[in-house]
């Protein structure tokens, strides 16, 4: 009697807590944690790379929002956390993502050790561009990042949503998956759009912070292998 309860106690912990990374190609986080995040039996077990470099199925990309035919997809991400937006002048602008990115979608479910890179505020442009830094969070691994401005977008018909959007990338630094990409495409979105009520006023005064969860698909692009920008290296 003793000894099946220790065993199913035992049981009960590998089910509570075996989240690890699978070391395949895929290198998906396996994930099942009924218990509390403490228990997990280390923290250690985190993705060794950035990026899914797998085309995400079911995703189809707009005319207005593909990159340059001489870019082709290298890996996908998985964002999500808070979009903020910021009211200035009874007009809300962009503020800044408050995210993490994922290499699949499922791996959510696994933080704290399962994101791959993160957002940053891109303090070098001015006030409402919407730009934002992206990076590397595991540096054992990758130590690359990115700037990211938005060059064209395709608002959605729930207004909630975070436009469809292309956006160019510059300043890349650092080794890994982002020193070489030049285009993010974002096909799949759903919350953190500014807000469509007004600002300005007694409810949301000048300088409020309007902070939304939101999830998108960001896929990032790289020159063609033969195509002049890897050429000229
Ligand atoms: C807000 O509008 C006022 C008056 O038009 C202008 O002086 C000020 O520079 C504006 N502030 C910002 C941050 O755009
Ligand atoms: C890239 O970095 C330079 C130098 O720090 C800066 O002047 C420029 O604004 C940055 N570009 C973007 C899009 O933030």
């Amino acid at each position: 009697m003793v000894k099946l309860e220790i065993l199913s106690i035992f049981v009960i912990l590998l089910f509570s807590a075996s989240c690890s990374f699978a070391g395949d190609s895929s290198d998906s986080c396996t994930c099942n944690s009924d218990g509390s995040l403490f228990d997990l039996p280390s923290l250690d077990m985190i993705s060794t790379k950035v990026g899914n470099y797998e085309f995400p199925k079911g995703i189809e990309i707009p005319q207005n929002i593909k990159p340059p035919a001489d870019q082709e997809f290298k890996f996908y991400l998985v964002v999500s956390g808070y979009s903020w937006h910021r009211c200035v002048n009874k007009t809300w602008i962009f503020e800044e993502s408050r995210a993490l990115l994922f290499n699949h979608e499922e791996d959510i479910s696994c933080y704290p050790r399962s994101p791959s890179a993160s957002t940053f505020k891109n303090t070098a442009v001015p006030d409402g561009t919407v730009s934002l830094g992206i990076k590397s969070i595991i540096s054992d691994y990758d130590t690359s990042q990115l700037i990211t401005t938005g060059i064209a977008a395709i608002p959605k018909s729930d207004v909630n949503d975070i436009p469809y959007g292309l956006e160019k990338t510059s300043n890349n630094t650092g080794k890994g998956a982002f020193e070489d990409v030049t285009y993010i495409v974002r096909p799949k979105t759903k919350g953190g759009n500014n807000p469509t009520v007004p600002c300005g006023n007694g409810q949301f005064p000048e300088g409020y912070i309007h902070s939304r969860p939101f999830i998108v698909y960001n896929l990032f692009y790289h020159p063609k292998k033969g195509s002049s920008k890897v050429r000229r290296r």
